[in-house]
Parts: C-alpha cells; sequence; structure tokens
C-alpha cells in the first residue's frame, strides 16, 4: 500500500481520487482550505509552506505520490495563485519527500482550457516564476473585460511547466514521473454554476464539445488519475492526458 498526498481533497476531483486509492487500500493524505487532514490556503506562502510541513510530519517525511486537485475557475487573479504557482508549490516543497518514496509519482489537474485561447503575458510570467507580475497581468485582463482568459492562462502556465520540469534531473533523473490530466467538463462544484444556468451551460456546452459521454462524473477521472500514479506508470511522463470526450480532438483537430 502506498502513501498519497492529494491537495483539492475535500470535493470534487481531488475527493472522487481520494475515495478510489483509500478503497484501493492506500493511505491518503488530504489538504484543502479546509474540511481535510491539512488546513492550508495554496495561495499563501504560508499556506505553501505550511502544507509541506504538516505534510512531513503526517507522511512520516516519505510520500509515494502527490496529485495536485486544488484549482479554481474564477475571473481572477487569485486563479493563477492556486492553479499554477501553488500547483508548482506543491511540487517543489513536495519533492523531497518524494525523493524519499517507493515508485514516486507527481500529477496535476491540467484542462482541456489550456487549448483555448490565452493571454501571454499571464502564461511567460508564470512560467518566469514571477507571481507579482502574472498577477497583475491576470487584472489587466479582467480589467479589459478578459478575466476568462485568465484560467485557461493558468491551465496552459501548469501544462508547459509539467512538460519543461519533467524531463529534468530531480524528475525524470531521479525516476518521478510528472504529468498532467486535461479533462473536459466535469461534475463539480466547480461547474455546477456554470451548468445550472441555461444560458452559461450553452456557453459551456460550445467552449468544451465533448461527443463521447457528455460531461463526466470526478468517478469517470479518478482511475486514470490512480493509474498516471501507480508503479505501473514507467514511461508516461511530461504528458497532459486529455481524458476529455474527445473536446481536445475537437478543438485542436490536426494541431499536434
Ligand atoms: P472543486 O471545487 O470541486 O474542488 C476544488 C477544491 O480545491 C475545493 O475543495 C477547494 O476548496 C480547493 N481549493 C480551492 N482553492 C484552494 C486554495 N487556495 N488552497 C487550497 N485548496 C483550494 O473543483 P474540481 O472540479 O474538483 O476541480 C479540481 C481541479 O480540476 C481544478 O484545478 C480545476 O480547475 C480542474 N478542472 C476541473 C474541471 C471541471 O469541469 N470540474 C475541468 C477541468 C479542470
Amino acid at each position: 500500500s502506498r502513501t498519497y498526498l492529494i491537495t483539492g481533497a475535500a470535493s470534487g476531483i481531488g475527493r472522487a481520487t481520494a475515495e478510489l486509492l483509500c478503497a484501493q487500500g492506500h493511505t491518503v493524505i488530504g489538504a484543502d482550505l479546509k474540511d481535510s487532514d491539512i488546513s492550508a490556503d495554496l495561495a499563501t506562502a504560508e499556506g505553501r509552506a505550511e502544507l509541506v510541513t504538516r505534510a512531513r510530519e503526517l507522511a512520516g517525511g516519505r510520500l509515494d505520490a502527490v496529485v495536485a486537485c486544488a484549482g479554481l475557475a474564477h475571473a481572477d487573479p487569485l486563479t493563477i495563485k492556486v492553479n499554477h504557482f501553488g500547483a508548482v508549490a506543491t511540487f517543489e516543497g513536495l519533492h523531497p519527500l518524494l525523493a524519499s518514496g517507493t515508485d514516486p509519482r507527481a500529477l496535476v489537474i491540467g484542462s482541456v482550457d489550456a487549448v483555448h485561447p490565452t493571454d501571454s503575458a499571464i502564461v511567460d510570467a508564470a512560467l518566469a516564476g514571477d507571481e507579482e507580475a502574472a498577477v497583475a497581468a491576470s487584472r489587466l485582463a479582467v480589467d479589459r473585460g478578459e478575466g476568462h482568459l485568465v484560467y485557461s492562462s493558468s491551465k496552459a502556465a501548469i501544462s508547459r511547466w509539467i512538460r519543461r520540469t519533467a524531463v529534468k534531473d530531480d524528475w525524470a533523473g531521479a525516476g518521478i514521473p510528472l504529468n498532467a490530466v486535461g479533462p473536459g467538463v466535469i461534475l463539480t462544484p466547480l461547474t455546477r454554476p456554470l451548468l445550472d444556468d441555461p444560458e452559461t451551460r450553452r456557453l459551456v456546452e460550445q467552449a468544451v464539445p465533448m461527443p463521447l459521454h457528455g460531461h463526466a462524473r470526478p468517478e469517470q477521472l479518478a482511475p486514470l488519475i490512480a493509474w498516471l500514479t501507480s508503479p505501473e506508470n514507467t514511461h508516461v511522463t511530461g504528458q497532459v492526458v486529455f481524458a476529455d470526450g474527445g473536446a481536445d480532438a475537437v478543438l485542436r483537430g490536426d494541431r499536434i
């Protein structure tokens, strides 16, 4: 049995993944704003430090896998802070614990939204590790009425960070696969308000077409996350694995 740390474990995809791994007999340490083993706000430096300190205590100095599910989709700078910088801090902060684990694996929830239009000022600042500049660029996007770009930019940035980082010495060289899963629309509290309103529901269906099986439940995503972070995954790394009912194939078509 393995020890997993899951951020965003109190709801949606994180919770469904925690439930599956627990049912498989693994130990799961959950982290979230509240209602989890570790309470930490991953938008803040204190919260990110608290995650690492508490994880070290609870896990006894070693983790076998880290799954970063904490995130939000607000048209607001907070979205780049949590979705990109919170995830990067999770991986960098917990890397020493993973390095002491057995068959260590790491994964973040990206999104098919990463293939939608983005704001290059936000993405570039995020990849440069400049949180202040990324927040400022996000605020500018909101001010000119393009706040939706903050979310797609956060997902593009973390996807590219994964690809750049996965092949480095301390990840691939240390035998640690690092991947993203890119969902389409999953039925969680994050999307419920959008889908409950017929007007925004129509926009979501246009933006994320899912010809295979339509919108998914988080339980349908969890087995893929479990496999990518299991010892069976020996060679998949640096990937954004789209689990989106065909949305990426529709939206991106031949651009691969
Ligand atoms: P959710 O809202 O059900 O769960 C997200 C969890 O993250 C919540 O428990 C929340 O408290 C936690 N969280 C938010 N801000 C945090 C912070 N500052 N510090 C610590 N924890 C924080 O949402 P869901 O749908 O499970 O989303 C999980 C991830 O999947 C997010 O990154 C989201 O962007 C991504 N995703 C979701 C899709 C969907 O259709 N639901 C589609 C594509 C990606």
